[in-house]
């Protein structure tokens, strides 16, 4: 089994077992990203939409109302059965779950006005794979919404983050800076926006909870926020609840093929 095959199971082994609890976790289900990303799509109605990695399909159902259709797509199965629960519970029936890798999309060329995608692509392996897959399902001019934990340009700052997001979750990969995503965006064909800055402040126990981390690995982010240089703890507010992200939507426009 190669590397890359080991990741993607481990994030679907993950996502496997805690799906129901993204359906009520407020970090996902609310967020003031939801509405900034739905206006920054600026939508006339009669879109087609690719929610990609749509987890328990709050971005779908947030889009849902101002499109024609969404698919909702994910490669963990159980997420698309909460996809469902969660459309059939709002009313929602302009909402298709597909089972798919983002990576490697079941759509031929061209099919979507607009792809988003909401605090998934930290678990991408290979991003730019990823956009460049955006880019060839979008029509010409369409747009790519992300919404994501930012990475810090600042190394140490940077090195605890992703220690302390593996810690909790073996299956992520890296939360991606601003600059990084720059260079995929362009690479892909796509002229980046970046439309807001925001922060999340997690609560460490409701957290690792969700994601059913296990005790030795909670010690350890707890030994890490203890550890932290003073820049560190800065830059995540790290304090006895929790600590914050830095997040942003990006807004990629696709080039004209
Ligand atoms: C935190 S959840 C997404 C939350 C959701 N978008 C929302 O707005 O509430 C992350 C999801 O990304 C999915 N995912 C990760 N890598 C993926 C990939 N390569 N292809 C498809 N889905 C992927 C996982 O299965 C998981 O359901």
């Amino acid at each position: 089994m190669t590397r890359e095959t080991d990741l993607k199971g481990a994030v679907q082994e993950q996502f496997g077992r805690v799906a129901a609890k993204y359906l009520t976790s407020a970090v996902h289900a609310q967020g003031k990203d939801l509405p900034v990303m739905v206006e920054a799509a600026d939508l006339r109605g009669d879109e087609s939409i690719l929610d990609a990695g749509c987890g328990a399909g709050h971005t779908a159902a947030s889009f849902a109302p101002f499109a024609a259709e969404v698919v909702a797509l994910d490669f963990t199965a159980s997420m698309l059965h909460q996809v469902e629960v969660l459309a059939e519970d709002r009313g929602l029936t302009n909402i298709r779950t597909r089972l798919g890798d983002v990576e490697n999309l079941p759509f031929p060329d061209s099919t979507f006005d607009l792809v988003v995608s909401r605090y998934s692509a930290h678990h991408w392996a290979r991003p730019g794979k990823a956009l460049r897959e955006f880019h060839r399902v979008l029509r010409d001019g369409g747009r790519f919404i992300l919404s994501d934990v930012l990475g810090f340009g600042d190394p140490v700052c940077d090195t605890y983050l992703n220690a302390i997001e593996v810690l909790r979750d073996p299956s992520h990969v890296r939360d991606f800076t601003l600059e990084e995503w720059s260079n995929r965006f362009a690479s892909a064909g796509f002229n980046l926006e970046v439309v807001f800055l925001y922060r999340i402040f997690v609560h460490f126990d409701e957290w690792t909870e969700r994601m059913e981390t296990p005790e030795v690995n909670r010690a350890a982010i707890r030994a890490l926020y203890n550890a932290s240089p003073e820049e560190v703890r800065e830059a995540m507010q790290i304090d006895e609840e929790g600590h914050s992200f830095q997040c942003a939507v990006l807004r990629g426009t696709a080039s004209v093929r």
